[in-house]
């Protein structure tokens, strides 16, 4: 360990450095303009998992973005760790809300700027770091398999076609992942639980032609009002989902286990605060820690139409669109989830207009078991190089794709990120601290040291 802690020190300023190259790359899965470069993104990364000390590394090609697959096997005994993680990055705009360009990474205030800087680039990057140092210092105990992929921010649609070709290629005894939060620098926790998700397009049509709002305005259904309206209906007055049979499979935790879910620290002043709400918002009889965690929602993500140009056009709009996702929590399942929303959303449709109801990606939710060997080393790991104990979290966003890691290759998953709610994932100026990167670069070597063979 002291030998670890040597290397790590001794190559700090190259560790970020090639963080920071990394992310000069744009691989933006979503656009296909940027094919090319999210292509090269994953060479990079298998030329640096060769640097490192890896075999077998390969990048697959696969329908959509290649995978990034290595691995180090030291005995066949010894157990075997999978390391799942993402190149691929959301798309940066809107472009003029960011202080500085989001392919130039800049460090500010012990913080590295860009986009991927914390999902997930930088965080899976400690991984191919911390196998270097344990190369490089004769210490990797176990043996190491890694998973990169570059379609994880449009829903893993070709992953689990690989996952199923590879099965044998990437058996392993617990997958690791490093692309959630923990709840403060010097509070950290283990995310146990992750939201799945359903995703849906609508559209709903009235006239065939925009009209003059003033000739037709009253006679004729405005499909943006219809639409707004019918949105509007998807919520009571108490914040609840009414959509029949939502909550059908929603399990309720009992009471100590909401008592513990609400022990993390949590200041709803400064959470306002930070945010510029005047208050929080949410389903009736649940903490805001839990609206964000063990609730499922429904939210609209985009919704366009009519007229939105400069200055002020008279127009009855012929179609209105929106984009809406719902967080599913366990029990819910994806597929249920969209279908009672298609059925339901057609049923609420006045005669007037047309709606169409287009899925696209979905997810299951997933959780950690917390007596799992897995887990234990992720505790003790936190431990080691925090000195204090992690709390176990759920949070919010999604990884779709871990619910099926474990159906197909029976395998599960322990969540060590070292990202913070306030990196901005997502968002213009999208954030990694410094002492976060280097921190998860030192703690994942302790999470493989404890592992029995
Ligand atoms: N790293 C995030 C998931 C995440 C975010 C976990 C915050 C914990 C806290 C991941 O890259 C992501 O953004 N997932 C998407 C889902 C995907 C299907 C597009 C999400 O949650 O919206
Ligand atoms: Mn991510
Ligand atoms: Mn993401």
């Amino acid at each position: 360990m002291q030998q670890l802690a040597a290397y790590l020190s001794g190559n700090k300023d190259r560790f970020l450095s090639e963080l920071l190259s990394l992310l000069r790359i744009p691989s933006i899965s979503a656009d296909s303009q940027y094919g090319t470069q999210t292509a090269q993104t994953a060479q990079w990364i298998a030329d640096r998992l060769v640097e490192a000390g890896a075999d077998n590394v390969r990048v697959c090609p696969t329908a959509g973005h290649p995978v990034v697959y290595a691995e180090k096997i030291i005995g066949s005994h010894l157990p075997t760790v999978l390391v799942y993680g993402h190149y691929d990055v959301q798309p940066p705009d809107p472009l003029n809300l960011w202080d500085s360009p989001p392919f130039e990474p800049i460090i500010k205030d012990e913080k590295i700027y860009a986009r991927g800087a914390c999902d997930d680039k930088g965080q899976m990057y400690m991984h191919i770091k911390a196998f270097e140092m344990m190369m490089q210092t004769n210490e990797l105990p176990c043996n190491v398999k890694f998973m990169i992929e570059g379609e994880e921010e449009i829903g893993s649609p070709n992953l689990g076609a690989f996952v199923q070709e590879n099965a044998d290629l990437l058996r392993a005894d617990v997958i690791l992942v490093s692309d959630t939060s923990m709840i403060a620098n010097d509070t950290p926790s283990i995310t146990v639980g992750l939201r799945g998700l359903s995703y849906i397009e609508v559209s709903v049509t009235g006239p065939n032609r925009d009209l003059h709002s003033g000739t037709y305005g009253g006679a004729v259904g405005n499909p943006i009002n219809i639409l707004c309206q019918m949105i509007a209906s998807l919520h009571d007055e108490n914040g609840h989902i009414s959509i029949p049979g939502f909550y059908d499979d929603v399990q309720e935790l009992n009471a100590d286990e909401r008592t513990a879910l609400n022990r993390r620290p949590f200041d709803h002043a400064a959470y306002c605060r930070y945010l510029d709400i005047g208050d929080t918002h949410g389903e009736k009889g649940y903490t805001p820690l839990e609206h964000v965690s063990i609730r499922p929602t429904l939210d609209v993500n985009g919704i366009w139409g009519g007229y939105t140009g400069e200055g002020a056009k008279t127009v009855l709009p012929s179609k209105a669109f929106a984009k809406i996702s719902m967080r599913l929590v366990p029990h819910q399942s994806s597929d249920t989830i969209t279908e009672l929303f298609s059925r339901h959303f057609q049923s609420i449709a006045p005669p007037s207009v047309k709606v169409t109801v287009t899925p696209h990606h979905g997810g299951e939710p997933y959780v950690s078991p917390t007596d799992s060997i897995g887990y234990r080393a992720a505790v003790k790991a936190m431990e080691a190089t925090f000195g204090t104990t992690p709390i176990p979290t759920r949070e919010g966003g999604s990884i779709p794709i871990v619910a099926l890691f474990e159906r197909v290759l029976g395998i599960k998953t322990i969540f060590l990120g070292f990202g913070l709610d306030s990196d901005a994932i997502h968002s213009p100026n999208e954030h990694y601290g410094l002492f976060n990167y280097y921190k998860g670069i030192e703690t994942i070597p302790h999470f493989l040291l404890p592992l029995p063979n």
